[in-house]
């Protein structure tokens, strides 16, 4: 199981939230991983943290923030900054080390066995911690093999060093192949691009991922600050006393089956995005963000078209 977390009956661990209150520190929504794992739905990123954009104090005072409302769920990766994001996290995370969930991604150029070992102990050096939580595979080559990467990860998982893994940027192609080797399936997570304005994985992916309890991990969904100033958020947000920054995640996590891992190096931001743990929205409101933010058709043919590649595959492989 993984560190800092309940594995609790969802029901249980629901309830236990919903008598919390956000200021508290307390939690709002959960999901829950295949092995029972309750982790909250929303998170914080740190792709650009570290690399001067805010004064890194007040980025760790940030992350800091948000671990103290429940976002507890700390993504990173080997390449953020080059290792310095890395690095603040371990700063962050000292001293409440078992509050928080902590995930973080191989890059494809080390994904070999050797490879991922070697990064592994070079991530866990910089966040000062003897165990990840979550540790993804960033995205997939021509060259990643993956019965290699799921050996690797299944090793390191046995040896303690993580406590679960998945996978990045992976469509459902590549699902589909990960599955098809052995232990493939123990796969905890897909993190992909995924925001009301992106709404790419609605059409394929996310379906084949809850017909297999598998949570998504929902990067950007803020659009990269795209969707903070949008009209129709802001709307609802008007209705809830909240910024539209809050509707949009509350949204992306609206179907307990997708954690959210927004970004923020400034506190007043996290407060704001915080919000969402607590925020449900009416089915009037999702249906006015969905006239305002349809799914494309050009991701419906991306999905038709990824789909048709596994498919011919299948057939020239005889399967
Ligand atoms: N696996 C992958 O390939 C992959 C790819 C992209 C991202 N990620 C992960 O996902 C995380 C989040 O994605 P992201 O950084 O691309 O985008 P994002 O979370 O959608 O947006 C981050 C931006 O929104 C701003 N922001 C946050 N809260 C705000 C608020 N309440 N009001 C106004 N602005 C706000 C931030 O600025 P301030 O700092 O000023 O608040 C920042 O500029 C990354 O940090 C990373 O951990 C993973």
């Amino acid at each position: 199981m993984l560190a800092a977390l309940s594995t609790a009956p969802p029901a249980a661990a629901e309830n236990a939230a919903a008598a919390a209150p956000a200021a508290s520190g307390a939690k709002g929504r959960n999901v829950k991983f295949q092995d029972g794992t309750i982790v909250p739905a929303l998170g914080q990123g740190s792709w650009h943290l570290a690399q001067g954009r805010h004064p890194a104090a007040d980025e760790e005072q940030a992350l800091r923030t948000g671990i103290s409302l429940g976002m507890t769920l700390l993504d990173t990766a080997e390449i953020y900054g080059g290792g310095r994001a890395e690095e603040m996290i371990g700063r962050v995370i000292a001293g409440q080390r078992d509050r928080v969930v902590v995930v973080s991604k191989v890059a494809p150029d080390h994904a070999t066995a050797d490879g991922i070992a070697r990064a592994c102990a070079a991530s866990l050096a910089r966040l000062g911690t003897d165990h990840l939580d979550v540790y993804l595979l960033h995205w997939r080559t021509r060259q990643t093999d993956l019965g290699v990467v799921v050996a690797a990860f299944e090793a390191l998982r046995e040896a303690g060093k993580i406590r679960a893994w998945g996978v990045s940027n992976f469509k459902t192609s590549d699902m589909e192949d990960l599955f098809g080797v052995p232990g493939g399936d123990r796969c905890a997570t897909n993190q992909v691009l995924y925001n009301v304005g992106n709404r790419w994985i609605e059409s394929d992916l996310l379906p084949w991922c809850e017909q297999r309890g598998m949570p998504i991990m929902a990067y950007s969904p803020l659009g990269n600050d795209s969707l903070v100033h949008d009209p129709a958020l802001a709307r609802v947000g008007a209705a809830h006393d909240c910024t539209a920054a809050a509707v949009a995640l509350a949204w992306a996590i609206r179907g307990g089956n997708v954690m959210a891992i927004p970004e923020s190096g400034s506190a007043a931001h996290v407060k704001e995005n915080a919000v969402a743990l607590q925020l449900t929205l009416t089915p009037a409101e999702l249906a006015a963000l969905d006239s305002a933010h349809p799914v494309r058709p050009s991701d419906v043919l991306r999905s038709i078209l990824d789909r048709g590649k596994s498919w011919l595959h299948d057939f020239r492989s005889g399967e």
